[in-house]
């Protein structure tokens, strides 16, 4: 038998190896992304990062010199909260979002924050030119410490060499989709370079003892080059997620490997960059309308975070053609279902209106204890009535219209009851005391009994 031909052709954007040129991807259909391989490089698809050699030895290392890893604050509060106090000498951290959600604005303040203590921080600029960066940093600080120094560089394998010759106590990399690889097929950004000047980077900070924070980018369609990609070579993965024309943003550990994931800062965007929001939930819920049919209050958890939330929902009769669903903040999947389960389960038939739900503040309330409250914002919509706004209700909603136990409820109903609301509709199982202001429901119909009745 002939030997196997081995693939002669690579995918810039998604790897596919192929036989033949082709002008379109056969595995993720990208049309003029397909290059020859390299002999020397991308042949093997590897980079070369340990300089074994036959008969060479290595030296144990014992992990009792290593397990207890102390963490150097920021000083840049959000994200030392997210990080369990800071960062681990030669830890690699990638922070996530979409294009403008604040990233760069982030990093500058904590890279301000962290050269005010004198160390040295390096600041590759990959994406932006220096003088943008400076410009930023000057409108955020007034001046720039001289500790912080700049590298415009888009060479990964310059930049790690500099990283272990200057071994600054932290470098910020910002993106990692504008570095690219000398030895590795591909443009900047596609799959194999950002794979691969990850990895260069990261072990140049393992072996100068230096953190990194690497920026990445998540596209609107998917997370290409963002988290999952680059997951298992990072050690921790923070995103920072919110609605561009809102104002709130969350910044959330999404992987730590040292420590919880549970932590989240919540953050405005300000003219002076982020800054942090000590009681996000009286924030959240400022500017709701009184006595008004359609909107009621939540409670969301955002890791162990209670955050009270308004959800509010306005029902108009379908014009011509399917009705109208739209959301924002919820998932427009789950909200079909809802909208079935209240036709099905409690005699609210709103199959041929045209219906609009929001999570108000731009934040996203995708967890199914909000279920409970969409319900009864429609419900209420649908009926004019409006909730009593010390209401508070919480709550998963099942296909047969029983209300599902949610998880941490007492840290919600605390929450609740911190911000004033005087009845909480919670699920039946949620407390072992009841008190007078807390209403256990069962179904999505006695939580409409309770609460619209009321009003
Ligand atoms: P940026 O941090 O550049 O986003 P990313 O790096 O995630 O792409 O900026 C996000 C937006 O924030 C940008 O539209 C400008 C705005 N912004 C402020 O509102 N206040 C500020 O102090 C700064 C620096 C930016
Ligand atoms: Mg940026």
């Amino acid at each position: 038998m002939a030997p196997r031909a081995e693939p002669q052709f690579v995918c810039s954007k998604c790897d596919a190896q192929f036989l033949r040129w082709t002008g379109r991807c056969g595995e993720c259909g990208a049309w003029s992304t397909i290059q020859e391989i390299g002999a020397a490089s991308a042949e093997s698809g590897r980079i070369e990062t340990t300089d074994a050699k036959p008969g060479k030895t290595v030296t144990f290392q014992s992990l009792t010199e290593t397990s207890n890893a102390p963490k150097q604050s920021i000083g840049f509060e959000p994200l030392d909260r997210v990080l369990g106090g800071g960062l681990v000498d030669g830890s690699v951290t990638l922070l996530s979002g979409e294009p403008g959600i604040g990233k760069s604005t982030l990093l500058a303040q904590a890279a301000l924050a962290a050269a005010a203590g004198d160390p040295s921080i390096l600041y590759v600029t990959g994406e932006e030119s220096p003088s943008q960066v400076a410009l930023r940093l000057k409108r955020l600080t007034g001046q720039i410490p001289s500790t912080l120094e700049f590298l415009d560089a888009t060479d990964a394998a310059m930049i790690s060499a500099t990283i272990r010759e200057q071994k600054p106590l932290l470098t910020i990399v910002d993106s990692v989709q504008s570095l690219f690889h000398p030895e590795i097929a591909g443009v900047a950004g596609s799959i194999s370079q950002v794979k691969a000047c990850a990895g260069l980077i990261t072990e140049a900070a393992k072996r100068s003892n230096t953190s990194v924070i690497l920026v990445g980018q998540v596209n609107k369609d998917g997370d290409i080059a963002g988290p999952r990609l680059l997951e298992h070579l990072v050690d921790t993965v923070l995103m920072l997620e919110g609605d561009q024309d809102h104002r709130f943003r969350i910044l959330r550990v999404l992987k730590h490997r040292f420590g919880s994931t549970e932590e989240v800062s919540v953050l405005t965007m300000t003219e002076q960059g982020l800054s942090t929001v000590d009681d996000p939930s009286a924030e959240l819920i400022k500017e709701r309308p009184i006595q008004t049919s359609g909107s009621i209050i939540t409670c969301l958890m955002e890791g162990h975070r209670p955050l009270l939330m308004e959800i509010q929902a306005l029902v108009t009769p379908a014009g011509y053609g399917t009705p109208v669903r739209r959301c924002s903040g919820i998932d427009a999947g789950r909200l079909g279902l809802l909208i079935a389960v209240l036709a099905r389960r409690a005699g609210i038939n709103i199959l041929d209106k045209d219906v609009y739900v929001n999570a108000a503040g731009g934040l996203k309330a995708k967890e199914p204890a909000m279920d409970l409250a969409i319900c009864l914002a429609i419900a209420s919509a649908v009926s004019d009535v409006a909730i009593d706004p010390k209401t508070a209700v919480f709550g998963e909603v099942g296909l047969g219209g029983e209300v599902r136990p949610a998880s941490i409820p007492h840290l919600r109903m605390k929450e609740c009851e911190r911000h004033g609301f005087n009845r909480i509709l919670v699920p039946k199982g949620s407390i072992t005391d009841p008190t007078s202001q807390i209403v256990e429901v069962a179904t999505l119909r006695d939580a409409i009994d309770q609460s619209l009745v009321s009003s």
